[in-house]
């Protein structure tokens, strides 16, 4: 059996299959339907200081090959997960991710600082910089290079665990972004969060989410996906995390040639709580067929013409 592992930073992760923040709520919801000790590392739901409602309903609409979200960063806040989750992610046999969010670069620390202060497993943490759908912090950062690379130098000081950076792909050159995230001090990044989406109901001439805009997720933004993440592994050397409408191992393999090391299963998981595991075995035995020792040869192998 070829060698799935995976080194970000200095933390190896049995296989490079994770779960994306906000499609496996925060990893401890269906154990009879999924072992987790399979999955690379979960990532788990963004967590802002305060627990949060999130947007009012509609705030999810299926749309062709994909839909639409716009659930606002709710989540129960960074003093339950310190006491209800990291016990449970102690006796739990997969890493954790925690993904952050925040409306300032006070409030990410804040919450980062309290984590820290606990004795807990997690590896590492990723910083939402990419929710298009809240009014203040969420997007904001990760459109600007200077307030990336400021909070990525200002969380480094906090933490000597994994650094993730999300990108999102609603920018003008993501490179650049992720440039800024090098520069500051993360470990690796992540792309892509969702794409900016519209839906309307054309019987009832109304939007289809209360925000009217949310965030496209699903196999319709694949190839969006795959251009950013060979765009950014061009542009960097920290190592990427691929994620974007993968409902396959050929997916996978796909975001591999385009130069992730990992990559993050997303909406695909509220079809299939299981399908991380299934297409865990779907890689191991393409692996095998083309007689591969190990994944690591295919990152940003692609073939390109130019
Ligand atoms: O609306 C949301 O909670 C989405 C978050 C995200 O895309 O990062």
């Amino acid at each position: 059996m070829a060698d799935l592992s995976i080194k970000i930073g200095h933390t190896t992760f049995k296989n490079p299959i994770f779960v994306a923040s906000g499609t496996f709520g925060y990893g401890t919801d269906n154990p009879e339907l999924v072992d987790v000790s399979n999955i690379g590392a979960i990532v788990t739901k963004s967590i802002t200081l305060n627990p949060r409602e999130g947007n009012p309903p509609p705030r999810i609409v299926e749309t062709p090959s994909g839909m639409i979200n716009s659930i606002g960063l709710a989540n129960i806040g960074v003093e339950k997960y310190i006491s209800e989750l990291l016990p449970i992610y102690e006796v739990m046999d997969t890493p954790i991710i925690m993904n952050i969010a925040g409306s300032s670069i006070t409030e990410y620390i804040d919450v980062m600082k309290k984590v820290e202060a606990v004795s807990s497993n997690i590896v590492g943490y990723e910083i939402n910089i990419s929710c298009p759908n809240v009014k203040e912090g969420g997007m904001e950062f990760g459109v600007d290079c200077e307030m990336t690379e400021k909070l990525t130098r200002e969380l480094r000081n906090f933490t000597d665990r994994l650094l993730i950076m999300k990108l999102s792909p609603n920018v003008t050159d993501i490179t650049a972004i992720a440039k800024s995230s090098e520069n500051g001090g993360a470990d690796a990044v992540s792309a892509i969060n969702t794409v900016v989406g519209m839906s309307i109901d054309h019987k009832t001439k109304k939007s289809n989410i209360y925000t009217t805009y949310g965030g496209l997720s699903g196999p319709a933004i694949k190839p969006v996906g795959l251009a950013c993440v060979h765009k950014v592994f061009n542009a960097v050397k920290i190592p990427i995390i691929g994620i974007g409408g993968m409902v396959s191992s050929h997916d996978v393999i796909e975001y591999i040639l385009a130069g992730s090391c990992a990559v993050q299963i997303g909406t695909a998981n509220y079809r299939d709580p299981g399908i991380a595991e299934k297409i865990l075995n779907d890689l191991n035995d393409y692996l095998d067929e083309q007689n591969l020792n190990s994944i690591t040869s295919l990152i940003g192998a692609v073939k390109t013409y130019v």
